[in-house]
Formats: structure tokens, C-alpha cells, sequence
């Protein structure tokens, strides 16, 4: 397979947008620290991009617009799939791994919706499918999670893996700026994904949590039961009256074991403004991660952008040169971290999940509505934990309650009962806390 570069690697690129462009970059500027590392060279000798630009690709020996060529030329090892999205990047995957070739890709919703089918081809052509850039930029995350953390039982993870939401949150937040403008801002700095609703509503870190929880647990990857709600619903108010609690809102991928099974949910949460993950702002994502042994690790670094993400893209190349050199048969890594994965664990319902809640209540100002609400409440078993009850806007009073823990079910009936109040002149906004309890985050 590999002719003339036998220690280092013949790579292909496909797709040169912000990641592929990004690593083609990285690999020409640190070539030498690259050399030097390995004793041997990672060599880009074709690229496959919609777009040719044969100006900036001068020294590149075949230029393509088909992905195709490159997954079919025999002379590469190592296939970088930059291209995103399922099609053409799902079938690309597929045919290289069936033609021996080893995937380096940074496509999280593949790996989320398909890598079941993707590692088991992989393993069943020999090869390896690494995906580090698929994940929190330019963090280790995988890598800490599947080998640095390996002797732990993970008890739970909490991030910020969504750079453009988060700069989003940070921005209105700070300096007041309108959701709009910021999510511009966002896609020209080459943040955001093709779709940025997928940044918006969530799904970007529904499919990062849905790896790393796979990681993290031992369970398949369930894209499908990964709880998502995005950070479009939350308004100014909500960031202003969260602050005046001693809060801020971030948006948080969690994944939890509890007695019911794993807990897998992105969501906006309200979070204390003393605790680690509230103050990483910008582009930055930040992971909590806690073992059974090593207790509490925190990641934190740039979650996009071209070259942050490369640098992720081109740690995974380092690894399998690296890999390839050493003689060894087979991927030193299980992909998910689990050669046997622990029967019988599964997604917990957000149904079933106990949390505590803010809500923002737009409340008639009438003789008797607090009382009516916290009456619902109690008939549901929900304790206030505070409230604070804002200036009339017109006829309406907001009232903000922060609620101590509760059955998310009984917390979505007492919703619907004080929706249905006459007093209430339209719907809640719900948000969740992670208070934390205790624990050393
Ligand atoms: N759109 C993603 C983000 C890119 O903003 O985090 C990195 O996955």
C-alpha cells in the first residue's frame, strides 16, 4: 500500500474547507517539528476539493474534485476526511476503509449517527477510523477520556463543546451584543457549522456528548436518545435575572451515570458564577470529567476554528505513523475505549432525570398568583428554593423561581397546570441548574 514513504505516511485530504484547509497548513508549518518527531514524513501528495485552487496548492501532486480518486489511488495509507455532513463524507468513509485505507476525520455527526457500522468496518478491514478533531476542537478529550482516564469507573461529564454557542452566550452576556449579530460574527470567523441551527439548536453537541458519553460509559453510541435543546430560547431577561441570582447560562453537554442508567442531555444550564466551566468564555469549550479514582480533570482550549481543529487532525496522523511503526497488527485502542462493553446500560429519559429548574414566569399582576403557583407546586412535590419577582412590564409581572431538586416529569406537569392558569399570560422558560452538590467543579 504504502510506496516510498515507508516509515511516514502518504495522506490524502478531502474536503479543504475550514478544518481540511487548517490541516494542510499545519502540516506544511510544523513539517519539521512533524520530521523530527516521527523520523519520518507526513506527506499530503493529493487532494480532493470541490473548489480547486491550484495557486495555493502548488507542490501537491494530485489535484481532484472527486473524493473518489483519492479513496481508489493505492499509493495512499491515510484517507483525512474534512468534508462534513453525511453525504458524500458517509460513503467516501465507507469505501476507503473497505480498500484498507486508515480514516482520520473530524465529522462528529458521522461518528455519532454512524460510527457503530463505521468502527465495525474499520476493525473487520484492519484499519483504523480516529476521530480526536470530532470532538471539542483542539482539545484531548478522547484521548483523555479513552487512555488517560482508563483505570477510572466515570461517574459523569460536563462541557461546553459548542464553540459557537458559547461565544454566542459570551458575547450577550458581556457586552450585550443581539444573538444575531454575534451568530454572524460566528460563521466569518469559520465557528460555526454549514447549518449553524445545528450550533443553535443543540445538535453540534448532541453529537459530541453522544461520543463521549460512549466513551465515557462503555455504551453504543445512541445519538438518537441524546436529550437536545439549544440556546435559542434564551433571552436577555433570562442572562440579566440569572446574573442577579449569582448565575450565568451556559450551555452544557452532560452525561451522567445515576441508579436509572446514563444520563446523555445538552441543554442551556444555569450555572454558579464561582464554578470552573462558568468561566470559560469565547470559542472556548471546557470538559469536566470526573473518575472514581482521580476525582475531578478539567480540559479547556479552543473548541474551533481551522487551526485549533487541525491540530487535533494532525495529533491523530502522529498516533497512527506512530502506530503503524511500532509493527503492531492491529489498533493499539479500542476506537470507544471498551473491547467488551458493560451489558444492560441505558439512556436514562429526561423524564426521569431529578433536577433543580429556574423559571421565568410571565405572570398576570394579580392578588394571589404567587400563591396559586406555589400551590401547584407543592401538589407536585417541587420545593422553591427562591423567587424573586420583577418590576410590572404592562400588565405582566415576571416571576423568576429557582426550584430545589425535582422529578423532571412532575416538574413538566406543574408547567402545564400554571400555564393553565388564568393569571399567566404566556409560557414558561424552563432552565436548568447544575448545581454540583459538593463536588470539586
Ligand atoms: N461548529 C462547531 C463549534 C465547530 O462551534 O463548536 C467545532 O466542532
Amino acid at each position: 500500500m504504502n510506496n516510498g514513504n515507508r516509515k511516514g505516511l502518504n495522506i490524502a485530504i478531502c474536503g479543504l474547507g475550514t478544518v481540511g484547509g487548517g490541516t494542510l497548513a499545519l502540516l506544511q508549518k510544523n513539517a519539521e517539528e512533524l520530521r523530527l518527531r516521527l523520523g519520518a514524513e507526513l506527506k499530503v501528495t493529493r487532494i480532493a476539493t470541490r473548489t480547486l485552487h491550484p495557486e495555493k496548492l502548488s507542490g501537491i501532486e494530485n489535484l481532484s474534485n472527486d473524493p473518489l480518486d483519492a479513496v481508489n489511488d493505492e499509493s495512499i495509507d491515510v484517507v483525512i476526511e474534512t468534508i462534513g455532513g453525511v453525504d458524500p463524507a458517509l460513503e467516501v468513509i465507507r469505501q476507503a476503509l473497505v480498500n484498507g485505507k486508515h480514516i482520520v476525520t473530524a465529522n462528529k455527526a458521522l461518528i455519532a449517527e454512524y460510527g457503530n457500522e463505521l468502527f465495525q468496518l474499520a476493525q473487520a478491514n484492519n484499519v483504523t477510523l480516529a476521530f480526536e478533531s470530532s470532538v471539542a476542537g483542539g482539545i484531548p478529550i478522547i484521548k483523555a477520556l479513552r487512555e488517560g482516564l482508563a483505570a477510572n469507573k466515570i461517574d459523569w461529564l460536563a462541557g461546553i463543546i459548542n464553540g459557537t454557542g458559547n461565544f454566542i452566550m459570551s458575547e450577550m452576556t458581556s457586552k450585550k451584543r443581539k444573538f444575531d449579530e454575534v451568530l454572524i460574527e460566528a460563521q466569518e470567523l469559520g465557528y460555526a457549522e454549514a447549518d449553524p441551527t445545528f450550533d443553535v439548536e443543540g445538535i453540534d453537541a448532541a453529537h459530541k456528548l453522544t461520543i463521549m458519553g460512549s466513551i465515557a460509559f462503555g455504551i453504543p453510541l445512541q445519538f438518537n436518545k441524546t436529550y437536545t435543546e439549544g440556546i435559542s430560547q434564551i433571552t436577555p431577561e433570562d442572562i440579566s435575572y440569572a446574573d442577579e441570582l449569582g448565575y450565568c447560562i451556559k450551555h452544557l453537554g452532560i452525561a451522567r451515570r445515576s441508579e436509572k442508567g446514563v444520563e446523555m442531555r445538552v441543554h442551556p444550564t444555569l450555572l454558579s458564577k464561582s464554578r470552573l466551566l462558568a468561566n470559560s468564555n469565547g470559542v472556548g469549550n471546557a470538559i469536566l470529567v470526573h473518575g472514581n479514582a482521580v476525582g475531578a480533570t478539567l480540559y479547556n482550549g479552543p473548541g474551533a476554528g481551522a487551526e485549533a481543529t487541525a491540530s487535533a487532525v494532525v495529533a491523530d496522523l502522529v498516533d497512527l505513523c506512530r502506530h503503524i511503526q511500532s509493527g503492531a497488527a492491529s489498533p493499539v485502542y479500542p476506537p470507544l475505549g471498551y473491547r467488551e462493553m458493560p451489558s444492560g446500560v441505558s439512556v436514562v429519559d429526561i423524564e426521569d432525570i431529578n433536577a433543580e429548574y429556574y423559571l421565568r414566569i410571565p405572570a398576570m399582576d394579580r392578588v394571589g398568583v404567587m400563591a396559586r403557583i406555589s400551590s401547584i407546586l407543592q401538589a407536585h412535590n417541587i420545593s422553591i428554593e427562591a423567587v424573586i419577582q420583577k418590576e410590572a412590564i404592562s400588565e405582566t409581572v415576571p416571576i423568576i423561581i429557582l426550584t430545589h431538586s425535582a422529578e423532571e416529569r412532575q416538574l413538566n406537569k406543574a408547567i402545564d397546570a400554571i400555564e393553565a392558569l388564568e393569571d399567566i399570560a404566556g409560557k414558561i422558560n424552563r432552565i436548568r441548574v447544575e448545581p454540583f452538590h459538593g463536588e470539586a467543579a
